[in-house]
């Protein structure tokens, strides 16, 4: 089978490496990929945020299978262009999409289905907006609605940090604004394949999302995560299906807009309660690195599953393994960073460990950093302990004066 995959992410390289190991792939293509996918498939230059462009690409290349990586193209709807052209895709339609890209359609079907997140009111307007923080007080959390990459977030400690991040909402990212309740707990990151008619959870994971050791620094697009998630117990999985994901494929399914693809449910848990905090359309990443380090191959049978709708008859086959990824960034990420700098030490491979690439580019010989996130060194192991020595012990041998990495990822788990 040819398979086609958009992205050229970390999350990418993770999909690519795993579903290469698949003896049903014959053909791996990525559009744009990166240095570290280049090794394993033809990289391709691709309009991929546009659908006509995406679908006469897969029809001339005789490609059977289109694995959408990022957010973006879905939310297009590349997914429903390339359904229209018959061509089979991993990822949900623009309509089902809105769960990531629109706050407020999500605040609205949490409503409709009395799905457990925090209260929230949504305002289009400044002055009505300030007032309602002071009235609440501080902590609330601040959110432009739309896509924002991770950045359109405030959690205020106090009220004037609330009443700035409204100003600058206000003044650049147009003008609609939601005002939450600050919910108190863990994090864990949650992935559901749905085919729009059943659901099959595929993995938890915890991501650290501040910049600097001990979750200081700016907010990112994730610094490193592990998997499992210790605090995603059996029953606060089973809660998160029964009153949040399967309620949400429940009214998609209903509005005529079911989901296919993979859900992430971003969770807060308190007291072995799970409460929504997000949903995004498409798999976590870094996540979803530690993920397709203990899933291997089947990762391609599942996604598969959802494309053709037949999940009911899949299942996950699970190893008793932890798994534990670390990204390496440009100094100055997630604000400036350089580009173009030379990575030495990529080539040494050691046992249940991989580097997958996040943003790199080959120039001559060398692999040269080319993105905020460059590197995310992942290892398994049968205890997160393992799994974290060894993605350390790795770490160590690369060489790029540039870069950065937490050194306290999976502390919360240890
Ligand atoms: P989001 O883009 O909605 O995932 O928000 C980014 C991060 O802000 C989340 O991962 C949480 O750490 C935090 N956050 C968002 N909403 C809330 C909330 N209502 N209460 C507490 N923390 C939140
Ligand atoms: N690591 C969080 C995300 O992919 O949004």
């Amino acid at each position: 089978m040819k398979i086609l995959i958009l992205g050229g992410g970390g999350r990418e390289h993770a999909l690519a490496w795993a579903i290469n190991q698949n003896p049903k792939c014959s053909e791996l293509i990525a559009a744009p990929g990166n240095a570290g996918i280049a090794e394993i498939a033809e990289c391709v230059a691709l309009e991929i945020e546009d659908g006509a462009a995406v679908s006469a690409f897969a029809l001339e290349n005789a490609v059977d299978f289109v694995i959408i990586g990022p957010e973006a193209p879905l939310v297009v709807g590349v997914a429903d262009a390339l359904r229209s052209a018959g061509i089979l895709c991993f990822g949900p339609g623009a309509k089902a999409a809105e769960l990531e890209a629109s706050k407020s359609f999500t605040k609205e079907i949490c409503v409709i289905c009395d799905i457990p997140t925090a209260k929230s009111a949504f305002f289009t307007d400044l002055p009505a907006a300030r007032d309602h923080v002071q009235n609440q007080g501080a902590p609330i959390v601040i959110k432009a609605d739309g896509l924002a990459a991770g950045k359109g977030v405030t959690v205020a400690t106090d009220e004037a940090e609330a009443l700035a991040a409204l100003d600058s909402i206000f003044s650049s990212h147009g003008a609609a604004v939601l005002i939450e309740e600050f919910m108190e707990g863990e994090e864990a990151s949650f992935f559901v394949l749905s085919d729009g008619k059943s659901a099959l959870p595929i993995g938890t994971a915890q991501d650290h999302k501040r910049a600097h050791d001990g979750d200081q620094g700016p907010n990112t697009g994730g610094m490193g995560a592990y998997s499992p998630a210790p605090i995603m117990t059996k029953q606060v999985i089973k809660r998160a299906m029964d009153k949040i994901i399967n309620p949400t494929l429940a009214e998609m399914a209903r509005r005529g807009t079911p989901f296919q693809g993979v859900l992430f449910a971003g969770l807060m848990i308190k007291g072995g309660q799970p409460r929504l905090v997000e949903y995004n359309v498409r798999f976590g990443d870094p996540e979803i690195q530690a993920i397709a380090m203990r899933l291997g191959g089947q990762i391609l049978d599942l996604l598969l599953a959802s494309a053709e709708g037949t999940l009911d008859q899949a299942q996950v086959n699970w190893a008793d393994d932890h798994a534990l990824s670390i990204i390496m960034a440009a100094k100055g990420y997630p604000a400036t960073y350089e580009k173009g700098e030379v990575i030495d030490g990529l080539k040494m491979r050691s046992p249940q460990v991989k580097v997958f690439h996040a943003g790199t580019a080959r120039a001559g010989e060398d692999i040269i950093s080319d993105g905020g996130r460059v590197l995310a060194i992942t290892a398994r192991g049968e205890t997160l302990q393992d799994a974290r020595d060894r993605a350390y012990a790795r770490l160590k041998h690369l060489n790029w004066p540039g870069g950065f990495a937490r050194t306290d990822i999976g502390w919360r788990a240890l």
